[in-house]
């Protein structure tokens, strides 16, 4: 396997990192060398001296001599380039990027499919939950009525300091001080990024791309002490709760503020921690849990889906 690397922040050096780490126990596994060809990142990185690094991701992408592209840029329009260039050229392609997929999986997915490539994204939904897996082979004789999950951490961080007394503004400082939030957390507590996080998951679990706009979005914007005191009365919780469900042949998605009776497993998932909720017709309910985001859980989900490459012959 030949893969070049686009994106060399957070996660791509995670990425680099496990690559360097576990390269020999991964070879093992795949039965085959893993080479990183050529990385690039937009600004001069250090400590990669051994690595031959572009500033242009087009040099990557002419490089036949890469079968496998990861891109970790994140952003809109530069991935979807990237992405398209990639399958069109028959070549795999692996990203973190949830919101690509939301807006531009379906015409993606199609250009993998007529390409015989692969696009894999484990590390898109509830970063270093693996997802994939579970949903497309270790459920897979189930018919899936329902996906559901607190998928974004900041706002769950948030909504877990305004638990123990905290106002919303008071929470969202906290989890800009410790790293949670973004420079502009709009995505985060509006909705959007979990939005496009059940998006994804609703394809998995239904094989069917919902029209991002089609989706009812509602952050935790509006959520007032009293709202969560009155909660607390109640035993209960409010989570942002990511929904896809399917009724007869419709699927509808949603995004809002939820009250979680602590009866409920997701009523103790606190702090920056993800779980996703899957209803099968055998199986009931299954529950994941873990580390929605940071580098190397991330990182971690990424090298999932190499492996995933060389396995999954008939996914897409
Ligand atoms: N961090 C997480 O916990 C997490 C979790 C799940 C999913 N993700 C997803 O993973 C992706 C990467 O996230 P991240 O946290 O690693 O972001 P990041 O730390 O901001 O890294 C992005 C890197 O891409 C580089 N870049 C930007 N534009 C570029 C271009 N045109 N050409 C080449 N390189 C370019 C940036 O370079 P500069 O150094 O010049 O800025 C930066 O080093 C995103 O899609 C994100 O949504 C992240």
């Amino acid at each position: 396997m030949r893969i070049g690397i686009i994106g060399i922040g957070v996660v791509g050096r995670e990425v680099i990192n496990i690559l360097e780490e576990q390269g020999q126990k991964i070879e093992k596994l795949f039965s085959e060398k893993v080479e990183v060809v050529k990385i690039c990142n937009r600004s001069p990185k250090e400590g990669l001296d051994s690595y031959e690094m572009t500033h242009d991701y087009k040099v990557l992408l002419e490089d036949n001599s890469i079968d496998t592209i990861i891109e970790l840029v994140g952003g809109i329009e530069i991935p979807y380039d990237i992405a398209k260039k990639t399958l069109e050229a028959g070549k795999n392609f692996i990203t973190a990027n949830k919101y690509l997929l939301a807006i531009h999986g379906k015409e993606l997915f199609v250009l993998a499919t007529e390409n015989n490539s692969k696009l894999f994204y484990e590390a898109a939904v509830g970063g270093g939950i693996p997802v994939l897996s579970p949903l497309k082979e270790g459920l897979f004789p189930n018919e899936i009525t329902r996906v559901r999950g607190i998928l974004n951490g900041t706002s769950n961080y948030i909504l877990t300091e305004m638990d123990g007394g905290a106002t919303f503004s008071e929470a969202l400082e906290g989890a800009t001080i410790k790293g949670y939030a973004e420079a502009d957390p709009t995505f985060d507590i509006e909705g959007i990024d979990t939005a496009h996080k059940i998006s994804l998951l609703s394809y998995l679990a239904f094989g069917k791309f919902i029209d991002f706009n089609e989706i009812e979005i509602e952050g935790i914007t509006k959520l007032t002490i009293e709202d969560i005191k009155n909660a607390k009365e109640q035993e209960a919780k409010y989570k942002l709760i990511g929904e896809a469900k399917l009724e007869g042949d419709k699927i509808s998605l949603s995004v809002k503020p939820t009250l979680i009776s602590s009866s409920e497993l997701l009523y103790g998932v606190d702090g920056v921690y993800n779980a996703v909720e899957i209803d099968g017709t055998y199986t009931g309910k299954t529950i994941l849990y873990g580390e929605g985001a940071g580098g190397s859980a991330t990182a971690s989900a990424v090298i999932s889906d190499l492996y995933k490459v060389i396995a999954s012959k008939n996914w897409n």
